[in-house]
């Protein structure tokens, strides 16, 4: 794998190439995860789930991102690393500045960020002033859980639909260089890959986006409550963590995963 980069990502989704992206908390397993083909390393703020066994990920500090970002980044030397800025992180445009250089400072090579405010949108574009690549959230935004009631598929009405798909629009023009799209139907998921020209990360987003992420975790069947419909246990079949990520790689690479059955319909 040469180095992965927001242009190198674009260059994929042009020529159909589908891009893997999973999450990491730490080096040894950022290492297997860059040795297995995977493209884009996400420190998400999943850990405080995954990590913390917190209900949410509403309770994880910058701290913790920075220290878990700080131990991914000295696992790998060619994947893109990308650093979620957590809860209220990037309430307003400088404080998002100050958070985003931490992470970067940490070793991130792009930042992501949840929803589609003006604020969001302000700070995206001041972000990206100052050099600091973005990539934006929309669909289900877990740091949103308590408004939206719940981890649930969304943009299921064509108006919520329409919206969404004027978001990423929106993500695209102020400067964002990569969309995660979590837990929309496949129709809406296809009309925002297509409508736009920077990648479209799918989780629970269906097969048609330029690549798919998955919290590691799910991916080796560590899941502590209910495994989400878009999960999949890639141990399964697989007999070792190496062979079970290279698995994941080749089936998102081949169209192969997600199937129907981790996807949400109209
Ligand atoms: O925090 C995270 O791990 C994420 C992915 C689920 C996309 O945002």
């Amino acid at each position: 794998m040469k180095t992965v980069t927001a242009m190198a990502l674009r260059h994929m989704k042009n020529a159909g190439e589908k891009i893997a992206c999973l999450t990491a908390y730490d080096a040894s397993f950022a290492v297997l995860l860059e040795g297995a083909g995977v493209e884009v390393l996400l420190v998400g703020d999943s850990l405080g789930m995954v990590v913390q066994g917190q209900a949410s990920t509403l309770s994880v500090s910058m701290d913790a991102m920075v220290y878990h970002t700080t131990c991914v980044a000295r696992g790998i030397t060619r994947s893109l690393l990308v650093a979620d800025l957590p809860f209220l992180s990037y309430a307003t445009p400088e404080r998002a500045l100050d958070n985003a250089g931490r992470l970067m400072a940490a070793g991130a090579k792009m930042v992501k960020l949840e929803g589609c405010s003006a604020s969001v949108l302000e700070t995206v574009h001041r972000l990206v002033q100052w050099g600091i690549p973005v990539c934006g959230h929309l669909g289900l935004l877990p740091q949103s859980v308590h408004t939206l009631g719940g981890y649930r598929v969304q943009g299921t009405e064509p108006d919520r639909a329409t919206a969404i798909l004027d978001e990423a629009e929106a993500l695209q023009n102020a400067g964002a260089e990569l969309l995660v799209l979590e837990c929309v139907p496949v129709t809406l998921a296809k009309r925002i890959t297509e409508a736009l020209s920077i990648p479209v990360i799918g989780i629970g987003a269906g097969v048609h986006c330029d690549g798919q992420v998955l919290v590691l975790y799910d991916v080796l069947g560590i899941v502590l409550g209910k495994r989400p419909r878009f999960a999949h246990d890639f141990m399964q079949g697989n007999t070792s963590l190496h062979d079970a990520i290279a698995a994941f790689v080749r089936d998102v690479k081949r169209g192969a995963f997600p199937g129907p059955e981790h996807s949400y319909g109209t």
